[in-house]
């Protein structure tokens, strides 16, 4: 897959895909995006301080990087799960800045969730656990991992990928969470909250991030 890096408007980093016309993350801000999303509108709305997170589309890691940052400021212990059907070339990856200012601690935790070896779960630091598991969510079997209390759900958009957002995708999800589970979303369309809230969800919409004026957030009753 040809990727290209683009800077989005907050001066963090984002991928282009030329032959999907698709982006990675929000032109108006690939961090602050995550931000709102993942971490504000997922991991802040979660209570548990032991979370089991999946995650879809691992890509730039930018979503299991700024986790991994919460995780140590909040003192959460985080078990993080990821798929990715396309991983970064390690050329790509290095090339990546996660956040404008990132000091070089953060710069070499970036670097540790990139370099990992996947499949197996790796002891990021006392608080982080990360699994890379490379594979296809259209076929995945949910039953090697263990329930998930928070899901980030990161593919790319559903015009582009229709596949990825379907009824049995979302059952199979759901029916892997664990009871007062969340999965988030950026995307706010009206399908997207019917398929959920057929699979069980209680669905709400809430303000998205800067550009995008709503987004979807799914609870496991
Ligand atoms: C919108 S990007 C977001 C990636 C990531 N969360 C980030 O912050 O960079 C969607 C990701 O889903 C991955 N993907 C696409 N199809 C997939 C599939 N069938 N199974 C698993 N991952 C897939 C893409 O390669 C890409 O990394």
């Amino acid at each position: 897959m040809k990727r290209q890096i683009l800077t989005t408007e907050d001066g963090s980093h984002t991928l282009y895909v030329p032959e999907m016309d698709e982006h990675y993350h929000s032109i108006h801000g690939a961090r602050q995006e995550s931000m709102h999303v993942f971490i504000e509108a997922g991991l802040n709305a979660h209570p548990g301080k032991e979370l089991t997170i999946f995650e879809v589309g691992f890509g730039t890691g930018l979503n299991a990087f700024l986790t991994a940052l919460e995780s140590k400021h909040q003192q959460r212990k985080i078990t993080y799960h990821t798929i990715e059907k396309f991983p970064l070339r390690e050329e790509e990856w290095k090339s990546l800045n996660p956040e404008k200012d990132t000091d070089n601690e953060d710069s070499q935790l970036f670097t540790h969730l990139h370099n990992c070896q996947w499949e197996k779960i790796n002891h990021i630091d006392d608080k982080f656990q990360l699994q890379k598991i490379e594979g296809d969510l259209t076929n995945f079997n949910f039953q090697a991992l263990p329930p998930f209390d928070l899901v980030y759900f990161d593919a790319f958009a559903p015009d582009k990928q229709p596949q990825l957002w379907s009824p049995k995708i979302f059952a199979a999800i759901f029916n892997h969470m664990a009871n007062d589970g969340i999965l988030v979303t950026y995307s706010a369309k009206g399908t997207v909250r019917r398929i959920m809230q057929s699979a069980g969800f209680q669905m709400e919409r809430i303000p998205g991030p800067p550009g995008k004026r709503e987004m979807l957030r799914g609870r496991k009753p």
